[in-house]
This record gives structure tokens, C-alpha cells and sequence, in this order.
């Protein structure tokens, strides 16, 4: 593998509000760029507190944490914002101010690009509105341009962050269940336009999907977790039936997850 963009090892995560318990535990994650990553698992499995680890957010407890070949908690505040900008997270609820519209909240991906006078100027008046309408229409959102933000709905919402990550120069896009509100065909295109985008950009694509199906048919690398640990990390092609089904073997099995469960096991797979 090329130098990886991200390099964990026995990383340890709490929220701060769960006291002593941990988030994550033990994660070991090598990433390249251009890589395709799909993190599937149940709820509560730790997937959201790793995609937003990854964007720097939640400062490790334990453990060894790289992003682009530096340690972002060594730095000081300033050059840890500035490598922020070098990665999008998506989360699954977009804090978009409501009262905004979906054209100024689509270019403020631009900010950090734009001095401070361009920036205050398109709050007025959006800068490059056709920029934003070509990012929209990527995602089926075209027509939203000047609607307000608060009368999106939580998909339209979420797939209008998507459009902002598209205007972003991130090399890291880091989408946290894009597809929870979306029809199979809004669905196929989210997935399809946020592949092409990275691959265009040659950017680490990490994306924490419900939808075992999607995750195996779009994404080469899966890695599972359960309770805050890596249970599998594996091409798509090792990763069997019965791993799914041990993986969920918890919770009611998750949209569209193959239903057999052949006892296949897979030599360098541990699962949990
Ligand atoms: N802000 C938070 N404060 C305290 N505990 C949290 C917070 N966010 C998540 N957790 C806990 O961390 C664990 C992992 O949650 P999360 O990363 O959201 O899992 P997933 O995205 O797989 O559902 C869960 O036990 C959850 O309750
Ligand atoms: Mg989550």
C-alpha cells in the first residue's frame, strides 16, 4: 500500500458525556488515497464516532492517530483547522442554519477558498449560483436552489450537504449514511455521483452505510464493527453471508442483508 492518508493503531475513542465506557476500542485502519471504503455494522456499533475521529473531531484516548502523515492533536489549533479543510465529513444530520438557502448553504463549501470580503458579499448575493446548480442537479436536487433550508426534507437536507461537499476541495470525503431517507433510485445515484466525484479527485472515500447490499455491490473494501471494534476489514469478494449474519446477529438484520447463512469462514477474518 501507498503511504497511507491515514494510519491508526490501538486507537482508543470516549465521548465525553459516556464516562469511562469507549466508543472505540483497539482500531487499527490504514488508508489510502483513492481508496473506497464502505463501514457497515449495527446501530451503536461505533461507526459514526469513527467517521467524525477521522475528521478530527474526537481528540483519541489511547493509541496511535495519523491523518495525512502528521498527528492533528500535536498541532496547534490554527494548523489543525487548516488541515480540517483538507476533508469533508457529511454527517447524517447536516447542521445547516435553516433559515438559509440552499444556494448560499452549497457555496459556503467556497469559504475557506474566498477572502473575507468575497465571503461576507455572497451572503448577499451567492457568488457562483451555477456552480451550485450543477452540484444540485448531481444529486437529483437541482429545482431546491433557492428553497429554504428549513423546509427540506432530512434526505434533501442531507443530499444538499452531499452537493456542498462536491464544491469543497476535500481529498478525505467522509458520509455518514447518506442513504437513510432515500428511495432505491435516489439512493443508486447518491452513491454512484459521491464514487465518481472521489475517484475524479482521487480522494479517500469513507462511507457508513444500513444497506449491506449497496456496501457489498458499490464499495471494494468493507470494514464491519461491532461494539466500537473492527470486526472484519476485507475486500468485498472475502466477505461471506455468515459474517453478515454474526455481525447482526444482535438486532433485527439490517435493509436488504442476505438472508442465508452458510458457516464459510475465511482464513485472516476475525470476526467478532
Ligand atoms: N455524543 C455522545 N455522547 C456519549 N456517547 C455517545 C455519543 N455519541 C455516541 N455515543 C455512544 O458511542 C457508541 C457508538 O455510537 P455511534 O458512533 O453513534 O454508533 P453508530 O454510528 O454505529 O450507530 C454508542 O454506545 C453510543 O451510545
Ligand atoms: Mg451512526
Amino acid at each position: 500500500m501507498q503511504q497511507p492518508l491515514y494510519e491508526l493503531r490501538g486507537l482508543t475513542v470516549r465521548h465525553v458525556a459516556a464516562g469511562r465506557a469507549a466508543a472505540l476500542e483497539q482500531i487499527d485502519l490504514r488508508l489510502a488515497a483513492g481508496e473506497q471504503v464502505a463501514v457497515i455494522g449495527p446501530s451503536g456499533a461505533g461507526k459514526t464516532t469513527l467517521l467524525s475521529t477521522l475528521a478530527c473531531n474526537h481528540r483519541p484516548a489511547a493509541g496511535v492517530f495519523s491523518a495525512f502523515g502528521t498527528d492533528p492533536w500535536a498541532l496547534d489549533n490554527r494548523t489543525r483547522h487548516q488541515l480540517r479543510a483538507r476533508l469533508f465529513l457529511a454527517p447524517q444530520t447536516p447542521p445547516l442554519p435553516p433559515r438559509q438557502r440552499v444556494v448560499t448553504a452549497v457555496l459556503a463549501a467556497r469559504l475557506p477558498q474566498w477572502s473575507l470580503w468575497r465571503a461576507a458579499a455572497s451572503l448577499f448575493k451567492p457568488a457562483d449560483p451555477e456552480a451550485a446548480f450543477r452540484a444540485l442537479a448531481r444529486f437529483n436536487l437541482g429545482d431546491k436552489l433557492y428553497s429554504r433550508v428549513d423546509r427540506l426534507s432530512g434526505g434533501e437536507r442531507q443530499r444538499c450537504a452531499l452537493a456542498r461537499m462536491l464544491l469543497s476541495e476535500a481529498q478525505v470525503l467522509l458520509v455518514d449514511e447518506p442513504l437513510s431517507a432515500l428511495d432505491p433510485a435516489l439512493s443508486q445515484l447518491t452513491l454512484t455521483t459521491l464514487q465518481q466525484e472521489a475517484a475524479r479527485r482521487q480522494a479517500a472515500l469513507v462511507c457508513s452505510l444500513h444497506q449491506v447490499d449497496l456496501a457489498l455491490a458499490h464499495f471494494p473494501r468493507i470494514v464491519a464493527m461491532k461494539q466500537g471494534r473492527i470486526a472484519f476489514d476485507l475486500p468485498r469478494a472475502q466477505v461471506t453471508d455468515a459474517m453478515i449474519a454474526e455481525l447482526y446477529r444482535d438486532e433485527m438484520p439490517p435493509a436488504n442483508a442476505p438472508q442465508t447463512e452458510p458457516p464459510a469462514i475465511v482464513a485472516g477474518a476475525t470476526c467478532l
